[in-house]
């Protein structure tokens, strides 16, 4: 079967820094995909490539069978996406947002309005819906995006940090959202979490540095096979602990990541 999503050999160059270095990876259609890395590792950076707004320099990238580069309109057609930075209309009504939203994508009005609501209230917004999301806190533009992404059915959706900035209340509310995409629509998704309870749950994780995919695994077997106690114990060894801007020089990081890569082996 054609996976869901197909990238071989992908590198991206901003002014000389290789964010995206060789990834390659395959994700059947169905999975619940963890994208993790540290800040600055190249994830949002793959997440546009593959949702066709940025060009790679090189390599492939497919998504529901369709060439990001070459087939971009179909590519856009079979995604949805919740941007890791804002992208909602602050001068529109959240109610305005998403009917805009339904519009882009053709859904029909009943089909739209129905959603609209099921969303909104998923998201416990229905009765802010005709306010001004300029008025909104934080977490509720937040939690409005999130179900912008969720309106309309995607055959792959990129959920790019959904949860961040979240109480734990929407977080539940967001992730019980999620599992029954998944089993009801055999959606396939992927998505970036710096929770490592988050990525836990999901089928397969991939742990990316400096653009550089280190492992790609079920959670449990990344970590039974480094005898680590949890993901966080794992991510932490693969990556360090020092913070990205922190690394003394990009040779010596470059050492440090061999001689751990190495151990792992
Ligand atoms: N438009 C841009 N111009 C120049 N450099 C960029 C641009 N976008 C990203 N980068 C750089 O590319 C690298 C990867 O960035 P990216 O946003 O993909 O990381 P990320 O893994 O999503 O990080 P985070 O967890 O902080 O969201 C970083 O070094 C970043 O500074
Ligand atoms: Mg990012």
């Amino acid at each position: 079967m054609t996976p869901a999503i197909a990238v071989s050999h992908l590198v991206r160059t901003y002014n000389g820094l290789t964010a995206v270095d060789d990834l390659s990876l395959e994700i059947p259609a169905g999975e619940l995909f963890g994208f993790l890395g540290p800040n600055g590792a190249g994830k949002t950076t793959t997440i546009n490539i593959l949702c066709t707004l940025l060009a790679p320099d090189s390599g492939s990238a497919h998504v529901a069978g369709f060439d990001c580069l070459a087939q971009s309109r179909e590519v856009r057609r079979a995604i949805g996406i919740i941007f890791q930075d804002p992208s909602l209309d602050e001068r529109l009504t959240a109610w305005e947002n998403l009917e805009f939203h339904g519009m882009i994508y053709h859904l029909p009005k009943l089909l739209r309005r129905q959603r609209m609501e099921e969303v909104l209230r998923l998201v416990a917004l229905w009765e802010r819906r005709h306010d001004i999301v300029k008025t909104f806190s934080g977490g509720m533009k937040r939690r409005l995006e999130v179900a912008r992404g969720l309106m309309h059915e995607p055959r792959v959706l990129f959920l790019d940090e959904p949860t961040i900035g979240l109480d734990p209340q929407t977080r539940c509310r967001i992730w019980e959202a999620i599992e029954r995409i998944r089993s009801e629509r055999r959606t396939t998704l992927f998505m970036t979490t710096h929770s490592m309870e988050e990525a836990t749950r999901c089928d397969r994780v991939a742990i990316l540095d400096h653009g550089k995919l280190l492992v790609l695994d079920r959670p449990q077997a990344l970590i039974a096979r480094q005898g680590a106690r949890n993901l966080e114990e794992v991510f932490l060894n693969l990556t360090g602990r020092g913070l990205r801007d922190e690394a003394a020089s990009e040779n010596e990081m470059l050492r440090t990541r061999v001689r751990r890569l190495k151990r792992w082996r």
